[in-house]
């Protein structure tokens, strides 16, 4: 199947600096793709690559096959919300989005319920100079949904929402993809992405690490590591070593090893009378990806 946004050997350079550096990855379509990376990898670039507000240095960066462009109206195709900031602060908040919708050709009338939907009803009408961050992320999306979209694509759209409101958001989402749509969203709250996102692309300097299902770029980047909590951490630590595992962390009770497996643990322990308090092994996105962007620079590929 053709893939909704795809980057083929994309590279973007800004003088000496290159935000982006040979990319070539595909989003699938009618999943949620997340696009991880540290500070200054080059995500939001990418993102704008792909909208075309800035132009590639070489390569391509196409939508449904094609750049962004060579579609007749963009903004029914792919519903961008890069900026929480885009909005002129004097303008009432249903003035934006009706703006955005005469910008799409869409009707007007749907501006109040695109409020409603991502639950800015009550403050329609103000200015919205004086919105929180939350509120104007808030904005952001509903005016990317304005054109009803296919393609969804939202910078660090988490940013200033609190608890409540990023579950809410990661439901509007869900929703999305259930309606077929394609979402990728780039976002630093790893521990949020870990229960929504299907894929995955990850970037690191400029260069794409790995892209594919989010399962297997954890099975192939997760250090093998045991949390272990015991009532003699020092000795443990020592029957550790001796045995051949790696003591990476402690911190009172509780230490973090690898190089062991956890039945090989059980026994070590049981023989030097040691008491296992707990035991668990560990598996983040979050652990994933730091590991796979601080050993590794040098896998473009795909996983999955
Ligand atoms: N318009 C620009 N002019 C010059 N350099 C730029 C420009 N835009 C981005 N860069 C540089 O390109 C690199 C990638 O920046 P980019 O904003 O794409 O990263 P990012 O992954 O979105 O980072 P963050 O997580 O901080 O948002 C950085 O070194 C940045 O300074
Ligand atoms: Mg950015």
């Amino acid at each position: 199947m053709q893939p909704m946004l795809e980057a083929r050997n994309l590279t973007k350079r800004f003088g000496p600096v290159t935000a982006v550096s040979d990319a070539s990855f595909a989003i699938r379509s009618g999943a949620i793709t997340g696009f991880l990376g540290p500070n200054g990898a080059g995500k939001s670039t990418t993102l704008r690559l792909f909208l075309g507000l800035v132009q590639p240095t070489s390569g391509s960066a196409l939508i449904d096959g094609k750049p962004i462009h060579e579609w007749p109206i963009p903004s029914l195709k792919v519903g961008a919300a890069l900026d929480a900031q885009c909005v002129h602060p004097s303008r009432r908040a249903i003035d934006s989005v009706r703006w955005a919708a005469r910008l799409a050709g869409v009707p007007t009338s749907h501006a109040e319920d695109l409020l409603e939907r991502v639950g800015l009803s009550a403050v329609a009408r103000q200015r919205t100079g004086k919105f929180s961050l939350g509120m104007r992320q808030r904005l952001a999306l509903a005016i990317a949904l304005v054109g009803d979209p296919e393609i969804v694509v939202l910078d660090e759209p988490m940013n200033g929402l609190d608890p409540e409101g990023i579950a809410w958001l990661k439901d509007l989402l869900r929703s999305l993809r259930d309606q077929g749509r394609t979402v990728l969203i780039s976002s630093h709250l790893l521990a949020e992405l870990e229960d929504l996102v299907d894929d995955l692309v990850v970037i690191a300097g400029g260069r794409i690490i790995g892209s594919g299902s989010a399962t297997a770029f954890i099975d192939r980047f997760h250090p093998q590591t045991i949390s272990v909590l015991s009532d003699k951490p020092e000795p443990l630590c020592a029957a550790v070593i001796e045995a051949g595992g790696e003591v990476l962390d402690m911190q009172g009770q509780r230490m973090e090893i690898s190089g062991l497996t956890s039945i090989q643990l059980g026994e070590i322990a049981r023989d030097a009378g040691i008491a296992l308090l707990g035991l668990t092994e560990e598996r983040s996105l979050k652990r994933a990806f730091t590991h796979a962007t601080a050993t590794i620079t040098d896998i473009p590929g795909e996983l999955g």
